[in-house]
């Protein structure tokens, strides 16, 4: 079993056994938070240690929590969800449940970050009460392949992407290109919209990433990222925020 097959299994999980993990379990996550690589190297991050007390709109509790600050700068969002998800499939790996938590805040003396790194987002983690695996992929609701990309080559590669899971469920994301340069796209949203599911959304698109690069690493290839966010309005309704090219060698950037 691996990440890829995790994002195929993998289903939010909001019942939890409230008994601490066993220490043991604690390391190994910590040292797989240490192994992960940036998708920017320029903004820094940090994840609190999981936590046994926050706030929360929704009624959820869990015998842990995995608390994101950053860095305030460009792509912080994407590189949330980016680093998150990872972390969320690897715990799934490990029969560990998760759930992203929206609308979670740590409590007010984790708030203040010494780095003065913003806090951004929690997730939620613990044994399930009932499984934390889905048995087929019926059981995701999600848009269907052909709205979320208009490259019929792309469909089998963007399988692991229309999976992913996003803020109510929204799947703010498209592709289009050809087999070896996908382009990346966010719905656009207009200005009260953007106030409403702007942050999410963004959060959603690493969430998106982390799964493309999975897949197209499932494929013996590399990832390049070309950032470069474009004004230019795709379809009416998406705004490009990156190319990702397909290589057979892990080069850090495009030459
Ligand atoms: C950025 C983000 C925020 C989320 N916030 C919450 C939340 O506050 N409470 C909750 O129960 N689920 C939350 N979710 C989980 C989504 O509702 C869920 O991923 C989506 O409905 C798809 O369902 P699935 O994860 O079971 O496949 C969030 C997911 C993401 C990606």
């Amino acid at each position: 079993m691996d990440l890829y097959q995790m994002i195929f299994q993998r289903k939010s999980v909001r019942k939890y056994d409230l008994a601490p993990l066993e220490p043991s379990i604690l390391k190994d996550l910590w040292q797989y938070i240490d192994s992960l690589k940036p998708l920017f190297s320029d903004i820094q991050y940090r994840i609190g240690a999981p936590q046994t007390h926050k706030r929360n709109m929704i009624p959820m509790k869990a015998p842990h929590y995995l608390s994101f600050y950053s860095e305030e700068k460009e792509g912080c969002l994407y590189q949330t969800g980016y680093i998150m998800e990872k972390i969320a499939l690897y715990l799934t790996l490990k029969e560990i449940g998760t759930c992203w938590l929206g609308f979670a805040q740590p409590v007010d003396d984790q708030i203040a970050d010494p780095k003065g790194q913003r806090f951004i987002i929690m997730l939620a983690l613990g044994k399930g009460r009932d499984s934390i695996y889905r048995t087929n992929v019926q059981q995701f609701q999600r848009k269907k392949i052909e709205e979320i990309t208009d490259v019929p080559e792309l469909y089998s590669l963007l399988e692991a992407v229309r999976l992913a899971p996003s803020g109510l469920n929204r799947q703010p994301w498209f592709f289009s290109g050809t087999k070896e340069r996908i382009h990346v796209y966010r719905e656009k949203l207009g200005w009260f919209k953007n106030s409403v599911y702007g942050k999410t959304d963004q959060i959603d698109l690493g969430i998106a990433l982390c799964h493309l690069e999975i897949a197209i690493q499932k494929e013996g290839k590399y990832c390049i990222w070309e950032w470069k966010e474009s004004e230019t309005i795709y379809k009416d309704r998406y705004q490009k925020i990156c190319t990702v090219h397909l290589s057979d060698s892990n080069v850090e950037s495009l030459s």
